[in-house]
């Protein structure tokens, strides 16, 4: 397993890895200590725990079809991030990610896209959609500025859909004839 480690500007390390089905604790326990709002921005409902069969979907991935990263503080092991994308159409997967309220706007939701990203390129992947409130401007800036081109960015309902082609440097290229 490829472990990543990088150090926040509050000093903080932490440990970016795959999701692994012993995570159930730390996700349910993680889901805990999201703010209200935040946990309403990621799930679009007032989530405050996770089902069994919830837990069995978030953590039991494939990585290929469904791929789930963590970030966590290498030093207490708690959750500080996680990032997924499950593949909606061959080539198309649908993003999502939240990040621990005192941890956000310190580039680690970008962090965490770019190599979710690599990770999907290298299986097919070459765009992502994410839905997210319309009122949410972190995500919507976290979308818009992570592709090379914004297939699409529709509202309705006080619901925002964004399309991402990934950047052309994470996509892997067929050859020229
Ligand atoms: C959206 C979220 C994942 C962004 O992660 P983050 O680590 O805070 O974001 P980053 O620090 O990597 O910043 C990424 C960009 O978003 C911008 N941004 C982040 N939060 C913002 C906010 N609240 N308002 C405006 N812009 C914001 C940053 O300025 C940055 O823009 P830039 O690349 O143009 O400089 C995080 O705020 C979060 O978890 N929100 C709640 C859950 C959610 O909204 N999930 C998305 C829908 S699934």
């Amino acid at each position: 397993m490829q472990l990543m480690l990088l150090t926040l500007p509050t000093g903080t390390t932490v440990r970016l890895r795959p999701i692994e089905p012993e995570d159930k604790r730390l996700l349910s326990l993680g889901l805990k200590t999201l703010s209200p709002e935040t946990a309403m921005r990621r799930f679009l409902t007032l989530k405050t725990s996770f089902s069994a069969s919830e837990l069995r979907y978030l953590t039991e991935v494939d990585q290929v079809d469904h791929i789930a990263l963590v970030a966590v503080d290498a030093l207490l092991g708690s959750l500080i991030g996680v990032a997924r994308c499950v593949r909606v159409s061959p080539d198309t997967a649908e993003l999502a990610v939240v990040i621990g309220d005192p941890w956000q706007r310190m580039g680690l939701g970008r962090r965490l896209i770019d190599e979710l990203a690599e990770r999907a390129a290298a299986h097919g992947i070459e765009r992502f959609s994410g839905t997210m409130l319309a009122t949410n401007r972190g995500a919507v800036r976290l979308m818009r500025g992570f592709g090379t081109h914004v297939e699409r960015d529709l509202i309705a309902d006080g619901v925002r859909e964004i399309v991402v082609q990934l950047p052309l440097s994470t996509r892997v290229l067929t050859p020229m004839h």
